[in-house]
């Protein structure tokens, strides 16, 4: 292997149009690593600190200059020099750099950035692809199936202007089909989707990530119901082909312990919102609920798990792919998936120790992409073919989202050799 010879960060944008980071790690024998990081629109407060200037001047206090510099400047000259495949002890050193609990100091966005590119560099160096490098570095038992697409096709809470309280109403691909005819289905699914909408009158323009948000909707039920008939009119069906997931991003409606559904006028506590969703289990072919409830709601968090049975109850903001919070919600069966985001983390080895431990106790990992602030970087992609996730959730359009199911698509050409 190689030593790290010159790290060098940048601002670029990222897909909401505010400033992100881009790093560029050279290795001594030339060859180079590059990566971008994401970060989310309706953020937990648990995650990995996302090192803001605050310069109101530049971007609205947006700018990542600040971060940009800790790279450069003290990172940098820390990790010049070592080998560029020790990434566990790589990403060890940054975080004792840093000191916080929330990598507040350097910057989460800060340290990744490096931790991403050093992984890519090394992959390079190897003339691995990133997946297999992933999986040789973490000793990752390597498994045949690709995670399954879980696409946005609806979306409201902070990532729309004016429509549903839940954030995310997606499809999720069912049955043993390969990673691009699981996408074609879930893109005809989208099309049929959106003739329904206009049927109903709906606009049919898009929030952040690139799926439907319509506004004027009666009820958080509503969209179950289009998606459940945008799988049949595509030809599909519900429950065999495709399911129904949902993102509630709970936090986001949560105030003064209560639970504040505005387009239907009703302000619920936590044991209420559960028999509200309760109902949708046997109504609809549901596959997993996702931060259905508040991120410090753990109470709550245990009784919807209880409730459902063996349906994967994903962790989001509750877990914030942070270890501690990961095994505290696996000890109180507070959740029994995690929804895996590597910002969220703030380092490779991090966020792969989360999946590590998500399958010692055989539950679901599901690697995301971020709401508004999105970059075209595929990594997440690679993680999740490394790890074995079941699933990954993005998209459904946009370049910043396709290109991740393009990656998966191309990663399959490639393992089917
Ligand atoms: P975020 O949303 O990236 O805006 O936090 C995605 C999610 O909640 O899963
Ligand atoms: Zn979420």
């Amino acid at each position: 292997m190689s030593k790290i010879k010159t790290i060098k960060a940048r601002e670029i944008l990222a897909s909401g149009g505010a400033p992100t980071l881009e790093v560029t790690v050279t290795l001594e024998s030339g060859v180079v690593g590059e990566a971008s990081v994401s970060y989310g629109a309706s953020a937990g407060s648990h995650e990995s600190t996302v090192l803001l200037d605050g310069d109101q001047k530049r971007y609205g206090g947006k700018g990542m200059l600040l971060a940009v510099k800790n790279i450069n400047e003290i990172i940098g000259a820390k990790l010049l020099g070592l080998e560029a495949g020790e990434q566990r002890a790589l990403d060890k050193m940054m975080v004792d750099m840093d000191g916080t609990e929330n990598k507040g100091k350097l910057g989460g966005n800060a340290i990744l950035g490096v931790s991403m590119a050093v992984a890519r560099a090394a992959a390079n160096e190897a003339n691995l692809p990133l997946y297999k490098y992933l999986q040789q570095s973490f000793n990752l038992v390597p498994i045949n199936t690709l995670p399954k697409p879980m696409i946005v096709m609806i979306e409201g809470g902070k990532h729309a202007a004016d429509s549903t309280d839940l954030q995310e109403y997606l499809v999720a691909a069912m049955g043993n089909k390969s990673a691009a005819e699981n996408i074609r289905i879930e893109m005809e699914i989208y099309e049929a989707l959106k003739k329904i909408l206009k049927r109903e009158g709906k606009s049919t323009n898009v929030g952040n990530e690139g799926a439907f948000a319509p506004s004027g909707l009666s009820s958080n039920e509503k969209p179950i119901e289009y998606l459940v008939e945008a799988i049949k009119n595509a030809g599909y069906i519900p429950g065999v082909d495709a399911g129904i997931s949902i993102d509630a991003a709970a936090s986001e409606f949560f105030t003064e312990g209560k639970y504040n559904l505005k387009i239907e006028n009703k302000v619920l506590s936590g044991t209420e919102l559960i028999e509200y969703y309760l109902p949708w289990l046997t109504k609809y072919p549901m596959v997993s609920f996702e931060d259905m409830l508040d991120e410090d709601d753990w109470e709550n968090w245990v009784e919807l798990t209880g409730r459902i049975g063996n349906m994967p109850n994903i962790a989001d903001d509750l877990t914030a792919t942070n270890m501690k919070r990961w095994q505290k919600a696996i000890e109180m069966k507070a959740a029994n998936a995690i929804l895996i985001k590597l910002n969220q983390a703030g380092t490779v080895s991090e966020t792969i120790d989360c999946c590590i431990e998500a399958k010692e106790n055989s539950m679901w990992t599901v690697p995301s992409h971020r709401g508004g602030g999105e970059s075209n970087d595929t990594f997440m992609v690679d993680l999740a073919v490394a790890v074995g996730s079941e699933y990954i959730k993005v998209g459904p359009t946009r370049g910043e989202r396709v290109c991740k199911y393009n990656r998966l698509m191309r990663i399959e050409e490639e393992m089917e050799g």
